[in-house]
């Protein structure tokens, strides 16, 4: 009888785009890559981010997009997309990206780019979401991963998670209790889109439904999405 090998599946290319210190950036290092996921790729809207060095020292390919070597926003993400696209990118994850995309650079990846935002959104979308949530004077702070749509930090919700501050009084009060959170969630958000398991309720499809296993006639959220209609620009960060 003739036995059937299974071949390893090759791990998911993802990219990061970043601008800063690259702290949820270390966490896919560290937590998905070269296991469920390959980072591909990390491009930087700065030159001198700390994250790039995080992937430098992984052998991970880095690329610097700065808006003032451009002409404007369209021709910095077309390079951008290019590029992300050469190294075969199937996902981009925002992980502190302080830019702009265009919506013609989400309609390039149709639908699979994904944010972490440290707010429980829609509560305090934008920048500043941590110092926005203390000024209210919530009791309760916590982190979103959505979906990138044409509006600031407004697509569909991927995984949230809570956390009770009652007396923190300071932004760095926050981000200590919030960072953990982050580099859970966004590598959780990786693997679950690496494996296709997200999936559109047809019901509501704002509604992100995390599927156990794939069935053919529930098509995953990115292959869905990736017709929608184009909008406007949105924020990182
Ligand atoms: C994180 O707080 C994330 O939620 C927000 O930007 C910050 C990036 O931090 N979008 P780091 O560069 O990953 O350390």
């Amino acid at each position: 009888m003739a036995s059937v090998e299974s071949t390893p599946q090759a791990p998911f290319p993802v990219a990061v785009l970043v601008s800063g210190t690259g702290t949820n950036l270390q966490a896919l290092l560290d937590s998905v890559h070269s296991r469920e996921a390959e980072i591909v790729a990390v491009a930087s809207s700065t030159t001198d981010a700390p994250a790039l060095t995080r992937a430098a020292t992984l052998g991970v390919p880095t690329a610097v997009f700065a808006r003032a070597a451009y002409s404007d926003r369209i021709a910095r993400d077309r390079a951008l997309a290019d590029w992300l696209q050469s190294r075969g990118a199937r996902l981009v994850v925002l992980a502190g990206y302080m830019e702009l995309l265009s919506s013609a650079f989400l309609e390039r990846f149709g639908g699979a780019v994904i944010n972490v935002h440290p707010s429980l959104l829609p509560a305090f979308a934008g920048l500043r979401a941590i110092e926005q949530a203390l000024d209210y004077g919530v009791k309760v702070f916590g982190v979103t991963v959505h979906f990138v749509d044409a509006g600031i930090d407004s697509g569909p919700v991927i995984l949230q998670r809570a956390v009770e501050l009652p007396d923190a009084s300071t932004p760095d009060d926050v981000l200590a209790a919030l960072r953990p959170i982050e580099h859970a969630l966004l590598p959780e958000a990786v693997r679950l889109f690496a494996r296709s398991a997200l999936v559109t309720d047809p019901a509501n499809r704002r509604r992100v439904r995390i599927a156990a296993t794939q069935s053919a006639d529930v098509a995953p959220v990115a292959s869905q999405r990736a017709h929608s209609e184009p909008g406007h620009p949105r924020g990182g960060g």
